[in-house]
């Protein structure tokens, strides 16, 4: 939604990679955003000029002058039209063209006279990219002010396998929207995040756990980290990969080690968000080892974990911000307000299992924001990444004021 009517550049390389660049041209297309193609003749091998004009809805420029139509093409131009120039794929050659200010093809002249922010999305064999020429030349294009879009890691076009597969186009556009969200107005704000489920173990093979995936919490560290927070994610065992690499992630396991890793972090804190869904029990013994399955009725003593958003809630500091989170099945605006006010929260997020697509495991979300003067926003079915967007529009209102 950020990329409407901007102009972007997409540079394209020679590397097997370059057929996900259509995919990427689409993406961009499909959100608005005007797209230039430049190609080097190299990346010509690896996919054809004509896909790329017909996704781009432009003719794919490669060299600086056109024989057919007798036009020149002016970097300069091409440089200062950009809101923003993408290189993706970029191989270790383009790469250490760029890095070492060579201009001998209409792509790195363009990339010499870009004055727009600049992102390359390197894709080459693990081995090229450990080399440390490479290295080095990714890190002076970083000293540069360029963003690297990490490659991934997976089988390559060698048939080896490891790091250097090109970033995922959807990954390439979500970095690239980072650069013109609206609402920057969160640069500066630390955030700190709980989510996801904390497991309490018996013994070295069984826990006590709930259904928490941890979506909502980490679209909420997306949404804040895109709007320019600083942000830390408290984070409980998931499946899911970093929502981004500026983030930090603190990795825990039980509602001790969650709350632990809180409190050293609160006081910095200008908000914090408990997404997470805290065991609220754990055996009170935990076994060294495996338990031997002997009685028919076996009873184990369960104590209640420390409430973490209770707890630093109590301590909550002027000007600080809390919000909580109420999953409920019954009564379930008496429960949230029970929540609001006994744990000293601002707002309380408040999900019903009984709406459907709400709740754990799915990627919608239905909640109502309640606040402590008492305003409720009650909001649609929507997708939980949208739902974050709500719950950080709500918090930049009150900012505002
Ligand atoms: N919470 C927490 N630590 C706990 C339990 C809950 O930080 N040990 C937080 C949750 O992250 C959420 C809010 O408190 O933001 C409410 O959690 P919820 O599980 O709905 O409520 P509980 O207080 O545990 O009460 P109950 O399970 O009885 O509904």
């Amino acid at each position: 939604m950020y990329l409407k009517d901007k102009k972007i550049i997409v540079g394209i390389t020679g590397s097997i990679a370059a057929y996900k660049a259509a995919v990427l041209v689409r993406l961009l297309k499909k959100q608005g955003a005007e797209v230039q193609v430049i190609m080097t003749a190299d990346a010509h091998s690896f996919i054809t000029p004509l896909t790329l004009a017909t996704l781009s809805g432009r003719p794919v420029l490669t060299a600086y002058f056109d024989q057919e139509s007798g036009q020149w093409y002016n970097h300069v131009e091409l440089g200062l039209w950009a809101d923003i120039m993408i290189i993706a794929p970029a191989t270790a050659n383009t790469i250490a063209k760029l890095a070492n200010g060579l201009a001998d093809n209409l792509l790195s002249a363009v990339y010499l006279s870009a004055r727009c922010p600049v992102l390359v999305a390197p894709a080459m064999d693990l081995d090229m990219l450990k080399h440390p020429a490479t290295r080095k030349n990714l890190e002076t294009l970083k000293a540069f002010g360029n963003q690297i879009a990490a490659p991934g890691h997976g089988e390559l076009a060698s048939g080896l396998t490891g790091e250097g597969r090109l970033a995922e186009p959807e990954e390439i556009v979500r970095i690239s929207e980072k650069y013109f969200s609206r609402r920057r107005a969160f640069a500066g704000k630390k955030v700190l995040i709980t989510s996801g489920p904390t497991v309490e173990p018996f013994d070295p093979v069984r826990f006590v756990s709930n259904h928490s995936t941890g979506k909502m919490g980490y679209e909420l560290a997306k949404a804040f980290n895109d709007a320019g927070a600083d942000v830390t994610l408290v984070s409980g065992p998931v499946h899911l990969k970093s929502p981004d690499e500026d983030i930090t992630i603190v990795r825990v396991q039980t509602a001790l080690q969650m709350y632990n890793a809180c409190r050293e972090r609160v006081a910095d804190a200008d908000l914090v968000i408990f997404a997470a869904a805290v065991a609220d029990y754990r055996p009170d013994d935990v076994l060294e080892y495996k338990m031997k399955k002997s009685e028919e009725v076996l009873q184990w003593q369960l104590r209640k974990n420390v409430d973490i958003a209770r707890t630093l809630g109590a301590g909550k500091k002027e000007g600080q911000l809390m919000i909580g989170f109420a999953l409920e099945t019954d009564n379930e605006k008496e429960n949230a307000l029970k929540k609001l006010t006994g744990k000293n929260m601002d707002m309380i997020v408040l999900n019903s299992l009984q709406d459907e697509g709400a709740g754990f495991g799915h990627d919608t979300n239905k909640i109502t924001v309640i606040e402590k003067d008492g305003t409720e926003t009650p909001f649609v079915l929507k997708t939980k990444e949208q739902a974050a967007w709500d719950i950080l529009s709500i918090v930049e209102k009150k900012w505002e004021n």
